[in-house]
This record gives structure tokens, sequence and C-alpha cells, in this order.
């Protein structure tokens, strides 16, 4: 049935990856995961209690105690850290600015994969990530590869800080969003990457409703 269904949604920041995985998720009545959210959640509690985000053993051990929750939340998911909620916390800028560092240690990979791979074992899902269709879900049914140009993406960004009346630079937003573009995917670790039998989509002109809507034209086809 379409509930066993595996949809891996990879592309860089603000490409549009999680607002689309929610909606097919929730109109496909799948379970959405959002493995950014796994990399954010370690970040926010090295940052919180001090650890060097540099040190890998300090990580690894910082993440063996981390126990990272996902909860459906209404239309969206709320994310706890040792059954604290930090949805919020994990957004913040000094989260954003320095997830890609805690991201690239290989060992955090490691166990950041085998935990996301236990969430998908008994169930259909729509993950999104850099590497869900390279390396946590190769055997995906469908892979979308969404990319959307960095001027139109900082400007994604502007208007939804604007909108949660959060500070907004465009400029630095710009320069921040081709970093992490950058980091994400020259690490030596499963980078940034299109898999090959991905479906790449540039929605860099495209509306939601518009990428949405050829998702599932995409699912309709490969799940015949
Ligand atoms: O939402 P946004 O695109 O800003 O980022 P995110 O999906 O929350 O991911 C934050 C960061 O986590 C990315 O910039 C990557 O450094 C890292 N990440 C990763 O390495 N692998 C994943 N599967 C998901 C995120
Ligand atoms: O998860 P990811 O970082 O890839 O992007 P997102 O958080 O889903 O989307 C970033 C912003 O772009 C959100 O405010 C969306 O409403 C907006 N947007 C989009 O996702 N797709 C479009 N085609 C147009 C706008």
């Amino acid at each position: 049935t379409e509930n066993n269904l595996t949809i891996a949604i990879d592309g860089p920041a603000s490409s549009g990856k999680s607002t689309v995985a929610k909606k097919i998720a929730g109109d496909l009545n799948l379970i959405y995961v959002d493995t950014g959210a796994m990399y954010r959640a370690l970040t926010y509690q090295a940052l919180k209690s001090n650890v060097n985000i540099k040190d890998e053993n300090a990580l690894m051990k910082l993440l063996q105690d981390t126990d990272i929750t996902l909860r459906k939340a209404g239309e969206g998911q709320a994310v706890y850290v040792n059954e604290v909620e930090v949805t919020n916390d994990i957004r913040q800028n000094n989260v954003t600015n320095t997830v890609s560092i805690v991201a690239a240690h290989p060992r955090v990979r490691t166990e950041m994969v085998v935990r996301q791979q236990k969430l998908a074992e008994n169930t259909g899902v729509v993950m999104d990530g850099r590497d869900i269709g390279t390396v946590v879900l190769p055997k995906s049914d469908v892979k979308i590869f969404l990319v959307a140009s960095v001027m139109e993406r900082a400007e994604r960004r502007h208007k939804e800080n604007i909108s949660k009346g959060i500070f907004s630079d465009l400029d630095q937003l710009k320069k921040d969003i081709a970093e992490r573009d950058y980091k994400d995917s020259t690490r030596e670790t499963s980078p940034l990457k299109q898999a090959d039998d991905a479906i790449r989509i540039d929605t860099t002109t495209l509306s939601i409703e518009q990428v949405v809507d050829k998702v599932k034209q995409l699912i309709i086809s490969r799940s015949k």
C-alpha cells in the first residue's frame, strides 16, 4: 500500500525540502522525518553544554547521552532532546551557522544514520536531508533532489524571518546559505550530492503547490 512508501527528499538549505516533505507526508499518511533537525538538536545541545563542536570525541560522548525525538505536532513536527522541547531553539542563528561543522564529523554521521534508518524500519516515511537518497535510504521508492538559486533561497528565508518577526539581513543570508552549501557539498563524509537515480526539480520559479504536485506525479508514476 501507499503507507509503505519510502520517499527521500534531499537538497541544499531553503530549497523547500521540509515544506514539501511535510505536505506529502500529510497527504499520503506517511511519517515525516526531518534529519536536519537531528543534527541541529545535537548542535544545540553541544552549544548549551559548552562542548567543543570541533572535538569529535567530545561530541560522540554527548550524542550517546542525547536522546533526540521527533513527534508530529499539528501540521509540523516538534523536536525533543532528552524529553525537553527544543523545536524553536534549534532554528536559532547560532545553531544554523555551526550545524555544518557538527554534521561533518564521520562518526557523528554514522550514529545519526543508524538512528534515521531505525525510524524507517517498519513504516513508510518521507525523509528529508542531504544524504537520504545516497546513504540513509538508498533503496527509497522515490528520490527527489530539490534545488533553487542562492538568491531565491535567501529571499525565502528572508521572508520567513520577517513573517516571524525575526531580524533579517538579506545580504548576510545570501552569504550564510552559500557558505553552508559549500561546507555541505565539500565535506569528506556523505556530502550533499544528487543520487544517480534521483529526480532533480529546480524550484526557483515554482510555488510550493507546484512542487508538491510534481512530486506527487513522480510518486504515482514510480510506485506503479
Ligand atoms: O532547513 P535547512 O535547509 O536550513 O537545514 P536543515 O535541513 O535543518 O539541516 C541543517 C544542517 O544539517 C545542514 O546544513 C547540514 O550541515 C546538516 N545535515 C546533514 O548533514 N545531513 C542531513 N541528512 C541533514 C542535515
Ligand atoms: O527545508 P528547506 O530548508 O529545504 O526549506 P523550507 O524550510 O521547506 O523552505 C524555505 C522557505 O521557502 C519556506 O518559507 C517556504 O514556504 C518557502 N518556499 C518553498 O519552500 N518552496 C517554494 N517553491 C517557494 C517558497
